[in-house]
């Protein structure tokens, strides 16, 4: 009788066992790279209702929903600053005075998903209390409002940054297993310990550098230009920056665990068309979730059509799910760049030039090694080469041309 008892125990214990597994892994959650719209670019931490309001409204008026977007995330500084009198989250009450789970309602009845920032640590970034030690009773709390996303930070030192970001984000990432809700999980850790060895076990996404700037180039933070270098430098990274720490590692990029460049400049920095051009087709490309991080109200039409380009956000969510890999061999260092990755029914090759003067540049497309080209379409202008085998032309300062090569 015991006998039968311990078995019965370790048979459900089993069962247990492995429905947390499935919760963990087995989610449909992240199968292509996420995209959306994130306040902390260009509002950072006074993200509020009407701003929220008018996002919603926009996603379906400016054709964003209908382009693939769909998760709304309200970055740092949607809480109080403090936790309720018995230590729960709560929101900030001026910016979110009917709370968050009356706004996730509002949300999903426009077919989109609600997503919200935590941090690893005492406090976030904006110095907002963060989740450590109150890991399971916050998962709680955003699967009882409805919540669907999580961005979860890396600040708030004291004590909690003695344990290593497998610890901190591993033990989220349990909690929101054991919440009940299919909870998108995206690890912000800036690249610290190189997570693309490890984070494939713990979020949806994870952040591979610190804070994306509003420079395309030449910016004077983010120490560190490289993905391995040690010092992963806070913040500052500009886009040519980050472009190339992903050379040293897209290959790590897999499915559901995507490496995340940071959330989108395009509307939101004072860019030319040509590197608004340049930095999504990099983003999309080496499959980057794409989260929008520009103030809505004012986009620019040149900045709308960057975002919406349909052909460029397939390559995004192109059903391989393979990134473009860095081709040093065709490629000149420090004067232009060329990138290549397969893509269903052929493959895409990203000619960038890194210059802020024009160059011209040839690029025999046989040469690559990925079969002959039968049609090639650069996707930014949608035209057809006349010469499938060889690209021979100008590209201006700082531009990109997509050429989707059928095989
Ligand atoms: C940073 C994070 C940013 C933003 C900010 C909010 O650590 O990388 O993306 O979330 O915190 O304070």
């Amino acid at each position: 009788m015991k006998r039968k008892t311990s078995l019965s125990s370790l048979l459900s214990t089993v069962t247990i066992l492995s429905s947390v597994q499935l919760a963990l892994g087995g989610t449909t959650l992240g199968r292509t790279p996420q995209m959306g719209w994130n306040s902390w670019n260009a509002f950072k931490a006074t993200v509020n209702y009407t701003v929220v309001q008018e996002v919603i409204e926009s996603f379906d008026s400016l054709g964003l929903k209908k382009a693939g977007y769909d998760y709304v995330l309200l970055d740092d500084g949607w809480s109080s600053f403090n936790r309720t009198a018995d230590g729960y989250l709560q929101a900030n009450a001026t910016s979110f005075p009917s709370g968050i789970e009356a706004l996730a309602k509002e949300v999903h009845a426009k077919g989109l998903k609600l997503g919200l920032y935590g941090d690893s640590g005492h406090y976030t970034c904006a110095w907002r209390p963060g989740s450590w030690g109150y890991e399971e009773r916050d998962a709680q709390t955003f699967a009882s409002w409805g919540v669907d996303y999580l961005k979860y930070d890396n600040c708030g030192g004291f004590q909690s940054m003695t344990e290593a970001p497998q610890v901190r984000f591993g033990a989220m990432k349990n909690a929101l297993a054991l919440s009940g809700r299919d909870i998108f999980y995206s690890v912000c850790e800036w690249g610290y310990q190189f997570p693309w060895h490890w984070g494939g076990d713990i979020g949806h996404s994870y952040r591979i550098s610190g804070d994306i700037t509003t420079s395309f180039a030449n910016e004077t933070a983010c120490q560190c230009k490289t993905a391995y270098c040690l010092n992963t430098g806070y913040a500052g990274c500009s886009v040519l920056t980050i472009i190339n720490k992903m050379k040293e590692i897209s290959q790590y990029q897999t499915q559901g665990h995507w490496l995340d460049m940071d959330m989108l400049e395009v509307g939101n920095a004072n860019f030319t068309l040509h590197q608004q051009q340049t930095h999504f087709a990099f983003w999309a490309a080496l499959k980057s979730p794409l989260i929008i991080g520009a103030d809505l109200s004012k986009l620019s039409n040149d900045s709308l059509a960057v975002l919406t380009n349909k052909a460029v956000i397939a390559l995004n969510q192109d059903a391989l799910a393979e990134p473009v890999i860095y081709r040093q061999a065709f490629s000149e260092e420090g004067l232009f760049q060329v990138w290549t990755g397969k893509v269903e029914g052929g493959y895409v090759v990203l000619l960038l030039n890194e210059k802020s003067y024009s160059q011209h540049i040839s690029l025999a497309f046989s040469n690559l090694g990925l079969g002959t080209p039968k049609k090639v379409v650069e996707l930014w202008s949608g035209q057809n080469l006349r010469d499938s085998i060889k690209f021979n032309e100008t590209l201006e300062s700082y531009q990109t041309l997509v050429f989707k090569v059928q095989t």
